[in-house]
């Protein structure tokens, strides 16, 4: 029940769904609360629930994508609660579009929020950690999208970056005693039902609220050891991502002409090829082998 007794928590994007539930789930397990949202009437409304049930929060309204606004929402936690022990770092936007009806802004605001807000929160939070001392844990969003999705390229990517910056500061933040790991959710929110799609792969079970107690997991000293990870959470099934890696065989030759790549790809990795997407969609090449298998 009191498993972040003594923390501080700063939650992004917590004025509705998810980031709602998590910092309303930190709250009951004993942390303090930064409750930060763009929209600064929901975010005082998920404060001032928290408060009417007697855990500590505290609002905050500025925007991820300002990196001055960002150091603004973790100063907040260190003046009101002496310190910051953990960041979640939820804040997202999201939108749908074929690769060729994009538009320029809408794809710039959406990695300004969940690439370079991700950024700017995370790393003014392990700023703050490094010189308080005491550790901390950093868990991003990020998405199953992150693999590949039809008319999610711009989101996916930005959940990509999400993941590859997961491993990064794991990396760097080890020594610091900083843990940063990333969840995969699926949950009922506005995100989910302003798309028929995704309102189609959402079953009505999905609340955000189950997906909670992963991140009081992950924030909280009983994961200790625990950095680096994806982990998708969806209903009754919670499972980590597989990471990118270097794939074998591995060929070697001193210079790589037009001439050698196409002969490793005749010889070599047409049999290799990846299934690619969420859907693992088999490249063509080697369709024909797996479709006349069926
Ligand atoms: N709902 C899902 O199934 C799902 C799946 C995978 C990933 N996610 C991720 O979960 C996170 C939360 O999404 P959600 O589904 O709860 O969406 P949501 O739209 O319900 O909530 C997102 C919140 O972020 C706030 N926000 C947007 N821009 C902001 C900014 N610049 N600064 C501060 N706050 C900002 C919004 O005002 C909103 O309250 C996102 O990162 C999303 O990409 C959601």
């Amino acid at each position: 029940m009191d498993m972040l007794e003594g923390k501080a928590v700063v939650v992004t994007g917590a004025g509705r769904g998810l980031g709602e539930a998590f910092a309303i789930h930190l709250a009951q397990a004993g942390a303090a609360v930064v409750v930060n949202d763009v929209d600064a009437e929901l975010a005082e409304r998920t404060a001032e629930n928290i408060r009417a049930h007697g855990g500590r929060a505290v609002a905050s309204a500025d925007t991820v994508t300002d990196p001055a606004r960002a150091q603004a929402i973790v100063d907040l936690c260190v003046r009101e609660y002496g310190t910051i022990s953990g960041l979640v770092n939820n804040a997202g936007v999201n939108y749908e579009a074929s690769p060729w009806q994009e538009d320029p802004e809408q794809i710039r605001d959406l990695i300004e929020v969940n690439v370079l807000g991700v950024i700017y929160t995370g790393t003014a939070a392990a700023r703050a950690m490094v010189e308080h001392g005491g550790g901390g844990s950093i868990v991003n969003v990020s998405s199953g999208a992150s693999l590949g999705q039809r008319k999610l390229g711009t989101y996916a990517a930005s959940k990509g970056a999400v993941a590859s910056l997961t491993y990064s500061w794991a990396l760097d933040l080890e020594e610091a005693g900083i843990r940063v790991n990333a969840v995969c959710p699926l949950a009922h929110t506005r995100m989910v039902w302003k798309s028929e799609r995704s309102l189609r792969n959402c079953p009505p079970d999905r609340t955000p609220s189950r997906i909670a107690p992963l991140v009081l997991y992950l924030l909280a000293d009983s994961s200790d050891g625990i950095t680096g990870q994806l982990i998708r959470c969806n209903g009754p099934q919670l499972h980590l991502v597989g990471q990118p890696y270097l794939k074998a065989p591995i060929l070697e030759r001193p210079v790589w002409d037009t001439d050698s790549i196409r002969q490793a790809f005749d010889e070599v990795f047409s049999a290799h090829l990846e299934p690619y997407g969420l859907e693992k969609r088999v490249p063509p090449r080697l369709r024909k082998w797996t479709e006349g298998a069926a």
